[in-house]
């Protein structure tokens, strides 16, 4: 009894090892994941909490949701013709230079032109037959 028990310890120890690496291993990896840089967001609005957040919080969601911002993008530039437009035909009342420099600082930093978040495009030999290129075109590839 005692001498088949004493041989038994050592592969139970060894499956009790790397049970406990296997599960480190899988801890690690799932904080490499949670390990997050992104800037936290406003709960309310959506809009991300960065410097002037609440500046444009406070001036841009009185008329219309967070959301047309936030599902907007592009440059400094863009933004200036947004509010001017809305200043002129849609009643948004004038800045001071100082704060519209600050809602506009925010919008173009943090939702300026998205060119740089775009994915590269797959190359050719990654990507599926195209269902609708011409037998010609098949057979010279092929070819
Ligand atoms: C006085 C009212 C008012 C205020 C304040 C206001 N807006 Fe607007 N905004 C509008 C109206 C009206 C529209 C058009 C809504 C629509 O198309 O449904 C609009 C549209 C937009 C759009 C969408 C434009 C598009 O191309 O569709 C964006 C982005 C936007 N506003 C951003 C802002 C920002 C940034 C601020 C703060 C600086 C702001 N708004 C403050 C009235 C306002």
């Amino acid at each position: 009894m005692t001498r088949t028990n004493s041989r038994r310890h050592p592969a139970l120890a060894a499956a009790l090892l790397l049970s406990i690496g296997v599960f480190f291993q899988g801890g690690s990896f799932q904080g490499a994941w949670a390990q997050d840089d992104a800037p936290a967001t406003d709960p309310d609005s959506g809009l991300v909490q960065a410097e002037g957040w609440q500046v444009v919080k406070a001036n841009c969601t009185v008329c219309h949701s967070a959301r047309l911002i936030t599902q907007n993008s592009g440059s400094r530039n863009h933004w200036e013709h947004l509010i001017r437009w809305m200043q002129d035909t849609q009643g948004l009342w004038p800045f001071q230079p100082e704060m519209e420099a600050t809602i506009l600082d925010y919008l173009a930093e943090h939702y300026g032109p998205k060119e740089d978040a775009r994915r590269a495009p797959l190359p050719r030999q990654l990507m599926p037959d195209n269902p609708y290129s011409r037998p010609a075109e098949i057979g010279s590839a092929s070819g």
